[in-house]
């Protein structure tokens, strides 16, 4: 029997319903949730994603302080930018869109970001607190994985998770929060990357399989256990003459396969895309409730 196609577009929509009473409740309070965002250079897919960030935040009632700096700004610049939004009481959270230009570290950046307004979840204190199980923002993409799989009704408790994909911002993170002894995890959790011997004598064990490699097809149907839960985190740009912007957008799953095999599946595009700009205003509205009651 094919998949049930998880609706990431009408997920996110319930949840950005449900953020838009909090957000007005802290209004009524005085407190408008703020998130500043920073895109260096002008990659069309960071681009994308900022834009859709912003929009988001609009509609959300939040505010955003959006700031587009060139290629070419030094890493001293951008870090004395981190800082002023560090300062800055209508900012709650703060979003530096990676990757960055080549010439900054990006870790001397992440690490600029007060801790409170890490809504990335991105620094090393914030972290090692997810690891150990401790209260921290949650990096919007797992996050919106786990509400994914939670709001389907996946059991997730006591399965067997193959991660595919070792990013700080996707493959380390969701591995460690499916692991945690907590609601919605618990899981057995096997985590694939590059330097894995044969991925599919690994993904074919698998209950739920996140894939978050990179690439597109880097799991196709044989690769899998008949009846698992796919969860495709892939964003990829494929050339393509028939679409008016010139490409069209493909998962890291073999889509047409997998979705015979799997029980469940999420499409790319609108399936953890809409989830992760919902968890990010979550983060942002969590961060500016926090400045109300520490
Ligand atoms: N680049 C790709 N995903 C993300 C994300 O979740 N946050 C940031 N800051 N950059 C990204």
């Amino acid at each position: 029997m094919p998949a049930k196609i998880i609706d990431g577009k009408q997920v996110a929509a319930e949840m950005r319903a449900e953020l838009k009473t909090e957000v007005a409740k802290l209004q009524e309070q005085g407190i408008t949730p703020g998130l500043g965002v920073i895109l260096v250079g002008e990659d069309p897919a960071s681009t994308s994603y900022v834009t859709a960030k912003e929009k988001a935040c609009a509609e959300a009632g939040i505010y955003s302080d959006d700031n587009r700096l060139p290629a070419d700004t030094t890493q001293e610049d951008l870090i004395a930018k981190v800082k002023e939004m560090n300062a800055d009481p209508r900012i709650h959270g703060i979003l530096v869109q990676l990757p960055l230009p080549k010439h900054i570290d990006e870790d001397a950046v992440i690490s600029t970001i007060a801790p409170e307004k890490d809504v990335d979840g991105f620094t090393p204190g914030n972290v090692g607190r997810l690891v150990i199980g401790q209260e921290c923002f949650m990096p919007c993409t797992p996050h919106g994985v786990v509400q994914l799989l939670a709001r389907s009704g996946v059991e997730i408790g006591g399965s067997h998770v193959v991660v595919v994909g070792r990013s700080n911002i996707v493959g380390k993170p969701i591995a460690n929060m499916l692991l945690q002894k907590k609601p919605n995890a618990n899981a057995t959790v096997t985590i694939c990357h590059t330097g894995t011997r044969d991925m599919a004598a690994f993904t074919r064990q698998a209950d739920i399989l996140i894939v978050a490699a990179g690439r597109p097809n880097t799991v196709t149907a044989d690769m899998m256990k008949p009846g698992a839960a796919v969860i495709d985190v892939g964003v990829n740009r494929i050339p393509d003459e028939t679409k008016k912007r010139g490409y069209r957008l493909v998962g890291d799953v073999d889509f047409e396969s997998v979705k015979e095999t799997a029980s469940l599946i999420t499409p790319v595009p609108g399936g953890v895309g809409p989830m992760t700009i919902t968890m990010l205003m979550v983060n942002t509205v969590e961060s500016a409730k926090r400045h109300v009651q520490p």
